[in-house]
């Protein structure tokens, strides 16, 4: 038994069907990915964390606050004139991971260093104010950083590292 072949009329109906049926899938399939897609963002802990504002009001000249961001300890220094200009002073061909002072801060903010305090050797903390230039030193090998937290002596391959942050008002940053 042959079959019938199909009128125009009905060849256009078998068409918007089966357009149809592929368009519900599709949806379906977007549906059934959203919750997934979702369940990738971050939820809302994890997204406050991304961030840290960091009141400086208290932060007496000489004296650093240290505060936690995404796990790290960072290290917010306020710089005392004798401190900035020991850092500024400084011969760039003299350092191991050549930076200028005024590429580690905020313009016209220079008073404040904000770096994270992790030794760049094997991640030991170091400590503030401590050392052959008083920045920081690394008791673990020795590692000695300068006013800037540039890497000055001892194994460390590199200055403690700059996180991302602005200032968000005279006496208020935001890192992260
Ligand atoms: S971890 Fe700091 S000197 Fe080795």
């Amino acid at each position: 038994m042959s079959e019938k072949p199909l009128s125009p009329k009905d060849e256009s109906r078998r068409k918007l069907l089966t357009t149809t049926a592929y368009g519900a899938a599709g949806i379906g399939a977007a549906c059934a990915i959203l919750p997934f897609i979702d369940s990738m963002n971050p939820s809302s802990d994890v997204e406050a964390l991304a961030s840290t504002e960091v009141d400086l009001t208290n932060i007496k000249l000489g004296e650093e606050k240290k505060v936690m961001w995404r796990g790290k300890p960072v290290s917010i220094r306020r710089r005392t004139p004798a401190e900035i200009a020991e850092a500024k002073a400084v011969d760039l061909k003299e350092l191991r991971d050549p930076q200028e002072d005024s590429a580690r801060v905020k313009p016209g903010k220079e008073e404040w260093l904000i770096t994270i305090e992790i030794c760049t050797h094997l991640g030991c903390i170091p400590i503030a104010g401590q050392g052959e230039y008083k920045g920081w030193f690394c008791p673990c090998h020795g590692s000695v950083y300068d006013t800037s937290a540039r890497i000055r002596k001892g194994p460390a391959p590199r200055n403690l590292e700059i996180p991302p942050y602005e200032f968000v008002s005279d006496t208020k940053i935001k890192i992260g």
